[in-house]
């Protein structure tokens, strides 16, 4: 899975349309979105020397080499943690033109946490009514304990859920 962040990303970004706090070494920006991130430690445990949410700020973007870091980004299942390699992303993006939508909806069950939705899909509530979902990736509550439902919201982690 690549967590390089998209060109609607970015645009949303520089605009100021969503809440995000971007770390840059130079060579790699990362941009961390607080309201996706469903606490699954995959960035903690992979590399802690960045990634270390007892220190402030929580993400120290010169404790680990450039290629660590991207690997790091690459499994946070949320897209909570998205990357731009400031050298490339240009000249790749030109040469794929636009991003094809993905046509089916894809369904992954995390362990001991929510389900990821990720690709082509709507979520509507109990009434039917669409929910605004601004990323390609939704996390929805399987535990339960969420306050923001159908959302995760990390809260699995404080219940102990296990399945
Ligand atoms: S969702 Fe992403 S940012 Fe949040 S803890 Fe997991 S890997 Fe880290
Ligand atoms: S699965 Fe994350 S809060 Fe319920």
């Amino acid at each position: 899975m690549s967590n390089r962040v998209t060109k609607t990303e970015l645009s949303e970004i520089r605009k100021g349309k969503i809440s995000v706090k971007e770390y840059s070494n130079g060579e790699v920006s990362v941009f961390w979105k607080p309201e996706l991130c469903i606490h699954s430690a995959n960035c903690l445990i992979g590399l802690p020397g960045v990634f270390n949410n007892s220190k402030r700020p929580w993400i120290d973007i010169k404790g680990g080499p450039t290629k660590d870091i991207i690997t790091a980004v690459n499994t946070c299942p949320s897209r909570a943690l998205t990357f731009l390699k400031n050298t490339r992303i240009k000249s790749q993006s030109r040469k794929k033109g636009p991003k094809k939508a993905a046509k089916f909806a894809r369904i992954q069950v995390l362990k001991n946490g929510p389900i990821l939705v990720t690709g082509n899909f709507i979520i509507r509530d109990a009434n039917k009514k669409k929910i605004r979902v601004e990323t390609e990736t939704a996390a929805l509550c399987r535990c339960g304990a969420s306050k923001t439902k159908p959302f995760c919201d990390g809260n699995h982690l404080a219940e102990n859920f296990l399945g």
